[in-house]
């Protein structure tokens, strides 16, 4: 597979298991060194372990990506490491369901904190760094930031006020991001995952599953790669062109 992405160095966040995981072992696969972000610093040591067994560079670090203070810690660190930062993959995310009638402020707040401020703090964080990219001739090199936002944050869906809100609100910060920071070549994206396989999914009852199936035209599930090379084509030059837009991945869901 290409080495697109030789020479770069990527954030990945909530990268200890699940999409995260998957994510930062493509751009790995691709070449790029990784900091591997998740709650507790041991969490994300089966994932630095895989990294490092494709032959780069790749750290553990302990954040909590809705207090600022500790994200603004983790980029300096991530600085002092790697030396630069080229990708920020915002993909940490947590659900809190229930109805918005019974739905408590603490279920709400949690969700959001975690999905959308967690994106903008990391994003805040990482900008002055990526516009510092520059080549030799002066040239901007800037960065790409990819968001993990999802079918439901376009769609919505019963029981999730939350989460909808939130990735909802991941998309639009997404544009705007894209629209400051576009002079200096910094590209902000999102990814829209469908129906993802995962620990979270496979737990569902049957005729929940065959009910989501019934709407994915491509009839089967998305899979963590599935998501993870869309991350990697945005993350790369392959994209350069590309920027505030919303990439779906989820088989044909209607999005
Ligand atoms: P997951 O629950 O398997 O993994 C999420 C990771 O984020 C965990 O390792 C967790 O420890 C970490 N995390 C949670 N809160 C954190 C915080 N405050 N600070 C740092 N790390 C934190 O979830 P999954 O399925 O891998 O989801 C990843 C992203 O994809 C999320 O943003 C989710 O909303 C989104 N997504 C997932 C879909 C699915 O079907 N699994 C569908 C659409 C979107």
């Amino acid at each position: 597979m290409s080495k697109n992405l030789e020479g770069k160095v990527a954030i990945v966040t909530g990268a200890a298991r699940g999409i995260g995981a998957a994510i930062a072992r493509r751009l790995a696969e691709a070449g790029a060194s990784v900091a591997v972000c998740d709650l507790k610093p041991e969490w994300c040591d089966e994932t630095v372990k895989s990294l490092e067994a494709l032959g780069v560079k790749a750290k553990g670090y302990g954040v909590n990506v809705a207090v600022s203070a500790e994200v603004d810690q983790c980029v300096k660190s991530v600085l002092a490491d790697f030396g630069k930062i080229d990708i920020m993959v915002n993909n940490a995310g947590i659900t809190k369901d229930g109805l918005l009638m019974r739905m408590s402020d603490d279920d709400w707040d949690a969700v959001i904190d975690v999905n959308l401020k967690g994106t903008f703090l990391f994003t805040r964080a990482v900008s002055r760094p990526m516009m510092k990219n520059k080549a030799p001739d002066g040239t901007q090199l800037g960065g790409s930031i990819i968001n993990i936002a999802s079918v439901v944050g376009i769609m919505g869906n019963a029981g999730q006020a939350n989460y909808t809100a939130s990735k909802g609100g991941v998309i639009a910060l997404t544009k705007t991001t894209a629209k400051e920071l576009g002079s200096r070549n910094i590209r902000c994206n999102a990814v829209a995952p469908g129906f993802i396989q995962s620990k979270m999914t496979d737990v569902l009852p049957e005729d929940v599953k065959k009910a989501y199936m019934d709407t994915i035209p491509l009839k089967r599930f998305g899979t963590v790669e599935d998501i993870a090379k869309a991350v990697a084509w945005l993350a790369g030059d392959e994209s350069a062109y590309v920027t505030g837009q919303v990439l779906s991945v989820n088989g044909g869901m209607i999005g």
